[in-house]
């Protein structure tokens, strides 16, 4: 592997071994500026990333590697709209849907700057109809909840904004997101709604999303259970999607459907059109906001010389944990309850453009391409988890983020809640060595014997990195800032593992099975043509299905109908 045997990668290797015994309590003690030198502000955004395993080489070396791939030359590749997504043969151009329009740039002989202000346009019409109420229901209703059917990138982007930027709702509308096709997610969500006031989104870049097509048809039943007339189905659902004639064929009126485009990949997608839910949710403006804020970042991660630009440094430090240090995880801890979705997003745009096995030649890769991203907003996280992230024998790397302003300021939780943040960031970095734990115990009157028996329980190794990222406050723009921030700093770790960060054939293998499998378990034949234990799991299911439901037929038609 070309990477592995590049110059730059060695000096990579010989220099983790030299710092590897290095402590930062000691990198902090000896330079005073440490965090002067190793943060950067931006806006109202903070990148601290002093509490990281390195050195001003550490950085150098990091920088070389990012160069000697041609970072820039590929990231403006990608601005400029050259196929990258090079299994798919597709552009790649999320960063588009936020540009300012006005700009000249040409894909499959579409203008993107007008197509995008007309998907625009026609979002924020809806928006203004469906908000005002002139957007009536069947009985001449105006809309009280919104329910988006997607999974994936057409659910985890919206969900997450919707949740994050909560206080910034309107409130004329609830919003819903169903994805799971556990017929639970979609029973337990229209037990709340009424049919006369809901309106229905029904998200999927291909629409041929078993899951999403599933959930879908059973909302047009119980829909239709009431309004009786198909009629009504136009008043009630849209969809959005780059598949039209999936769209009609599903029943949806063409007036009600939100293009976008292939160069949009799933998981990039809540500035387009799938982010139909969040203008609707928190009125058009602010989905506006949320694309500025995006579109700033974008600028700065395309003009900021690397060493100062914050998506570039992020990608770089979890290559050095992940392919120096064999990391394999990386949490994600945000300070603020309204982030609570945002690991979860973080995980499909991370994994599912950075785990892959080969390289953009097809080369099976030696190196790790990318860890398991996961995390718990705190402080609940720091009474689940954290014992792990201090004590265990192996270090993971975290994110700290962290809105310095709370839109609930009660009492004293949001300094208390800021404290534990800030001191866990500390503790990490420092720990508790030996000697301060015996001079606590002895302090504390314990007898030498019961210091040396409690001693190696009560150590903190410290020297656990962790970049804190500070919000002025979380809002649309600062949200919009952050999301792009990480998709860059994915980016940037494709490139240096030279995968391609924008396909996911990972997940076909399980769908073809499935569909194999489907009409197994509604046949009347014990299943013998598998492994013994996919036999013996279906079987039971067969068995277990037949007792539940004697009278079930196979009446869901979804592979038929797709
Ligand atoms: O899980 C695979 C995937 O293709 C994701 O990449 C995508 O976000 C999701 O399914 C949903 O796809 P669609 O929007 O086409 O329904």
């Amino acid at each position: 592997m070309a990477l592995l045997r590049s110059a730059v990668w060695s000096a990579l290797v010989s220099h983790k071994q030299e710092i590897e015994k290095l402590h930062m309590r000691q990198l902090f003690q000896e330079d005073a500026n440490r965090f002067e030198r190793l943060s950067i502000r931006w806006g109202s955004l903070m990148l601290d990333y002093s509490k990281n395993r390195i050195t001003s080489r550490s950085m150098e070396l990091l920088l070389d590697l990012a160069r000697s791939v041609e970072l820039e030359k590929k990231r403006d590749e990608m601005f400029a709209g050259e196929a990258i997504n090079s299994t798919e043969n597709r552009a790649v151009l999320h960063t588009a849907l936020r540009r300012p329009s006005g700009y000249s740039l040409e894909v499959d002989g579409l203008d993107l700057s007008s197509e995008i202000a007309d998907v625009l346009a026609q979002m924020k019409d809806c928006c203004e109809r469906v908000i005002s109420g002139t957007w009536k229901g069947y009985t001449g209703k105006r809309m009280t909840d919104v329910v988006n059917i997607g999974i994936g990138g057409s659910d985890l982007g919206p969900c997450m904004v919707a949740e994050a930027l909560r206080p910034f709702a309107h409130g004329h509308l609830q919003v819903h997101f169903v994805s799971n096709i556990d017929g639970t997610h979609i029973s337990e969500t229209l037990k709340k709604l009424d049919p006369e006031t809901t309106l229905f989104i029904i998200a999927s870049k291909t629409f041929t999303t078993q899951e999403t097509l599933t959930n879908a048809m059973s909302a047009r039943d119980w829909f239709l259970t009431h309004a009786a007339d198909k009629s009504h189905i136009a008043k009630h659902f849209v969809a959005v999607s780059t598949n039209r004639s999936k769209v009609v064929e599903f029943g949806i009126d063409e007036a009600n459907m939100f293009r976008f485009w292939d160069w949009v990949g799933g998981r990039y997608s809540l500035w387009s059109s799938i982010g139909l839910s969040i203008a609707l949710f928190l009125g058009f403006e602010c989905f506006q906001e949320l694309l500025n804020g995006a579109y700033a970042m974008d600028e700065h991660f395309r003009k900021e010389p690397l060493e100062g630009n914050i998506p570039v440094l992020l990608g770089l430090l979890g290559v050095w944990y992940n392919n120096f240090f064999d990391v394999q995880s990386h949490a994600v801890i945000p300070y603020d309850q309204y982030l609570h979705r945002f690991p979860a997003f973080l995980q499909q745009l991370d994994m599912e453009s950075n785990g892959k096995r080969v390289d953009k030649q097809g080369n099976t890769v030696e190196y790790a391409t990318g860890p398991v991203i996961w995390g718990e907003p705190g402080t609940n996280s720091q009474h689940a988890f954290f014992q792990l992230l201090h004590q265990s024998p192996n270090f993971i790397p975290a994110d700290f983020i962290v809105p310095l302003k709370s839109r609930n300021p009660l009492g004293e939780h949001h300094d208390i809640l800021l404290a534990n943040c800030f001191a866990q960031t500390e503790a990490l970095m420092k720990g508790k060595n030996e000697q301060e734990v015996r001079q606590e115990l002895e302090a504390a009157g314990y007898n030498a014997s019961e210091v040396n028996t409690l001693m190696p329980h009560k150590v903190f190794p410290g020297n656990r990195p962790t970049n804190t990222i500070l919000l002025d406050e979380l809002n649309p723009y600062t949200l919009g800032a952050l999301i792009a921030m990480y998709e860059h700093k994915v980016f940037v770790q494709g490139i240096i593992w030279g995968v391609n960060s924008f396909d996911q054939w990972g997940v076909e293998l399980g769908k073809q099975l499935a569909k194999a499998i489907y009409p197994e378990i509604q046949g009347i034949e014990r299943v013998s043509c598998h492994d013994s234990s996919t036999n013996a799991l279906i079987n039971a299911y067969r068995e277990a299905r037949m007792k539940n439901l004697p009278d079930a037929n196979p009446q869901l038609s979804f592979f038929d109908e797709i």
